[in-house]
């Protein structure tokens, strides 16, 4: 059977703090001897669900739950805010052209997301937001 990893960590809201995140998912991959490009990607789907998790969380509970368990053959990335939430299908997909001239280059980060996991499943309510995030190591 292969090995599983798994990290749990309660992210308060401060400065940088997704760097907690990266440096855990880092020490896991090196553990397994995971790809450099996966591990690469996988970085970039932990700072968007992590950073919106932060953005979005509440003034009553600042922090955000990250879990994460890695074997050599695939990644679970688990994102838990206590904000107000939001409604996913209500997000409009950014278009570049827009984007390409407007001051407003936000809303890229649930696309990368969709674009570089495998599965990507949101449930949100107004008690917060969970992410969970897919992605095969090889
Ligand atoms: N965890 C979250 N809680 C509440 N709203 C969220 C959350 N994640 C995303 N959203 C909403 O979806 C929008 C799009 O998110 P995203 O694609 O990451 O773009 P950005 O973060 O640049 O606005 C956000 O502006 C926000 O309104
Ligand atoms: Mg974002």
């Amino acid at each position: 059977m292969t090995e599983a990893v798994t990290l749990k960590i309660t992210l308060p809201k401060i400065p940088d703090i997704e760097l907690v995140a990266l440096e855990g998912l880092d020490r896991l991959a090196r553990h397994l001897g995971i790809d450099e490009e996966k591990i690469g990607e996988a970085r970039i789907l932990v700072t968007e669900a992590v950073i919106n998790g932060l953005e979005h969380s509440g003034e009553e509970h600042p922090t955000v739950r990250v879990e994460f368990t890695m074997t050599t053959a695939d990644l679970s990335i688990f994102v838990q805010d206590h904000g107000k939430g939001f409604d996913p299908g209500s997000v409009e997909a950014p278009d570049i052209k827009d984007k390409l001239g407007s001051k407003n280059k936000r809303g890229w980060g649930l696309n990368i997301m969709k674009s570089l996991s495998d599965d990507f499943h949101i449930e949100s309510n107004r008690n917060g937001t969970k992410i969970t995030i897919k992605k095969l190591l090889r």
